[in-house]
């Protein structure tokens, strides 16, 4: 009898505990948007190119990583379910939305995604969410029929990171390859490789070891509850295209056809420190003059800070040209006035 009382007492006494750590797991929502972490192809194990994106639903991916729902409490929504090179506006401000909506009732978020342009992605949510609860973007570079796919792992790192309280306050994330990027900073690097993401011009954050972050440094841009972007009333987002620098272009046709089609800002992707070509600059240098578009100097060189040539043409930090697009177009939401618009370059 007395046997019996103390095994009911044991079980009891489980029952509580594992029902008290249940409710201790951080809540943690993940929102699928496609990319090749979602990707598949029937053309066996080994084939990590000629798959396609965006294919596998978010319930399957959570399926396929069960241990995720040991470290969180975890909830699935599918945004869209796209190869992200396809990305638009529309799918940004839906997913700035739904992010700060639920980030009231979560502890954090984690957005499955294409690596193509999550650096885009990353910076936007970056500049657009208000909360400083974890937000974590994440993706794979082989398809989930590879041998060896990276998602699965990837995509535990980033539920870890989305539940972990020292990731409160870092701004928006990306988890790739056991390591934490930052979204300024954060960059596709590699066409194929996994380590793809680096932060050419700052370094990591900091690293992932079994589903523990380890943090060696901070964002040091505002962003999130710092930032001054808000598309909570925005439906669409001012056009902002951009324009290459390269040998014997001497063309102002592209930059004629983008302000014709209803471009508000030109980003343009120079040689070295922001050159470029003179036909095509002095179309520019005349576009900013007459106040018909903002134009932004920026390098395709792929890191570095392009300097000041105080002719008219803003210049665009250390951001390269995608991302200098992404806050020319939030800056466009503010003001048109090039020297405010050239202040938010300097600060962000
Ligand atoms: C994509 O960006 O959707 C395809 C490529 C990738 O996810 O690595």
């Amino acid at each position: 009898m007395k046997k019996i009382f103390t095994m009911t007492l044991l079980l009891l006494l489980c029952t509580t505990i594992s029902v008290c750590n249940a409710q201790q797991l951080p809540k943690i929502a993940i929102l699928a948007t496609g990319g090749t972490i979602a990707g598949s192809t029937d053309a066996g194990g080994t084939a990590t190119t000629g798959y396609t994106a965006g294919v596998l639903t978010i319930d399957t991916l959570i399926k396929a990583v069960p241990e995720i729902t040991k470290i969180a409490k975890i909830s699935g929504e599918q945004i869209c379910n796209i190869d992200s090179s396809n990305m638009t506006d529309e799918i940004w401000l839906k997913l700035a939305k739904r992010i700060n909506t639920l980030l009231k009732s979560v502890d954090g978020i984690v957005i499955t995604h294409g690596t193509d342009t999550m650096e885009e992605t990353a910076y936007f949510l970056n500049l657009v969410i208000k909360s400083d609860k974890p937000v974590v973007l994440v993706g794979a570079m082989r398809p989930a029929t590879a041998i060896s796919a990276d998602g699965p792992k990837n995509l535990y790192n980033a539920v870890a990171l989305a539940g972990s309280k020292s990731a409160k306050g870092k701004g928006v994330m990306i988890a790739m390859d056991d390591t934490i990027l930052g979204a300024r900073d954060g960059v596709k690097t590699n066409t194929l490789q996994t380590s793809t993401f680096k932060a050419l011009n700052s370094g990591p954050l900091g690293i992932i070891i079994d589903g523990k972050p380890f943090f060696y440094s901070s964002a040091s841009r505002p962003h999130t509850i710092n930032s001054e972007f808000d598309v909570s009333n925005l439906n669409t987002l001012p056009k902002v295209d951009i324009l290459y620098t390269y040998s014997n272009d001497g063309s102002k046709v592209a930059a004629e056809a983008f302000l014709k089609a209803g471009a508000k800002g030109l980003v343009v992707a120079g040689s070295g420190a922001g050159s470029i070509h003179e036909n095509q600059k002095n179309y520019l240098l005349d576009t900013a003059k007459n106040k018909q578009a903002v134009i932004v100097r920026s390098s395709r060189v792929g890191s570095g800070y392009v300097p000041d040539a105080k002719d008219g043409i803003l210049n665009a930090d250390n951001l390269n040209p995608q991302k200098a697009r992404v806050l020319l177009m939030l800056a466009l939401t503010k003001t048109s006035d090039p020297k405010q618009i050239q202040d938010m370059f300097n600060k962000y």
